[in-house]
């Protein structure tokens, strides 16, 4: 069976695709599954990697797609469902059919349908959430909306559409004291399509929303402005059932920062190493099925497929609020979807094996 791994991609997380990559290429069962592996450069052109590319983070130093081959790509062929790989100026080098694709990207165009769609067109099977799922998972105004049409809890927040920033500044800035702003609550501004915390602000003080809200902006035109919930972080991971099923919620994890940061920034997350996760964390039994019951309920009123991690805060008064749904979660070995899904009974290698044999059915 042969699994292209695409990794990289244009988004602010290319990198974090990257480190996930390299470590599900390391997992996977080869004498089971032929490893194709397809980088995609920051400036969008698909590549063959070397093979010694380093997909870790050292020092510091974040993991790149470079794409000095010059190598083009198509993405697929249409006439024989495969990928295939162009040199630029040369004749296309068939890579060959490929049975599954493994998506494995963060951000707009990778975990936001647009890749899936491209799939879909080429009639390439791929793992995890198809074109409308991607779309509304990477857009938290959309991921809040459908859930709250289907009654599942949401906190406040404001949309800051491009337009109305820059027309009506003054009627957004204002909406925006309302959810809290005005009485000193915090609140968070964050691009509307994008992960790993990227671009994302916490606010406190009227006079620094501006400046918040422009650097949100440079990731997306689209901002997103949210009441800051003061409880625990908890995540859960979700996986499609097997045989038809109804899909599976992991052991929950708890986000445990060492303090020094104000939120779970991207250097918390992946550089400095001052994060940990306790899974299970410290709830009763009650309160670890009702977050796994929500978080498949999250997954099925996305349409979700594959994988997902559901982000929740827990209120000091025991209130679940869905944070957001990541249609493809960070798989680096500090992640918490690996780890979630080992504390619940399945290794690193076996959820690869499983997410491969889910969308081979
Ligand atoms: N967007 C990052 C990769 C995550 O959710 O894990
Ligand atoms: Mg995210």
């Amino acid at each position: 069976i042969r699994v292209a791994v695409v990794f990289g991609g244009r988004s602010s997380e290319h990198a974090i695709s990257c480190v996930t990559a390299g470590a599900v290429m390391a997992a996977i069962d080869r004498d089971r599954y032929e490893v194709v592996p397809i980088g995609i450069a920051r400036d969008g052109r698909w590549v063959l990697p070397p093979a010694d590319l380093r997909l870790v983070i050292e020092d510091g130093r974040l993991p790149e797609v470079t794409g000095s081959g010059g190598v083009l790509a198509l993405p697929f062929d249409p006439d024989s469902r495969g990928l295939l790989v162009v040199e630029q100026g040369t004749v296309p080098e068939r890579l060959g059919d490929v049975d599954v694709v493994l998506p494995l990207l963060h951000g707009p165009y990778g975990e936001d349908g647009t890749l899936q769609g491209l799939l879909d067109l080429a009639g390439v099977r791929y793992v995890g959430a198809g074109v409308l799922a991607s779309a509304v998972g990477m857009d938290k105004e959309f991921m809040k909306l459908l859930w709250q049409a289907r009654g599942l809890p949401v906190g406040p927040y404001v949309v800051v559409g491009d337009r109305e920033w820059r027309r009506e500044r003054k009627r957004k800035i204002d909406e925006i004291k309302e959810l809290g702003l005005a009485s000193g609550r915090a609140v968070f501004v964050k691009p509307a399509r994008a992960g790993s915390s990227m671009g994302i602000s916490r606010v406190t003080d009227e006079t620094d929303l501006d400046a918040a809200v422009e650097q949100a902006r440079e990731h997306d035109p689209k901002v997103i402005v949210e009441a800051a919930v003061e409880g625990r972080e908890i995540e859960c991971g979700v996986l499609q059932g097997v045989d038809d099923g109804p899909a599976e919620a992991s052991l929950p994890a708890e986000v445990l920062m060492a303090g020094g940061h104000d939120f779970y920034d991207f250097e918390t997350k992946y550089l400095d190493g001052t994060t940990s996760m306790a899974i299970p964390p410290d709830l009763p039994p009650a309160a670890i099925e009702e977050i796994r019951r929500i978080a498949v309920q999250a997954f099925d009123a996305l349409d979700c497929e594959g994988l997902a991690r559901v982000d929740f805060f827990l209120t000091p008064d025991g209130r679940w609020i869905l944070n957001e749904i990541n249609t493809m979660p960070g798989f680096t070995p500090a992640s918490a979807f690996p780890q979630m899904w080992a504390a619940t009974g399945l290794d690193y290698p076996a959820l690869v094996d499983r997410l491969i044999q889910t969308a081979l059915r």
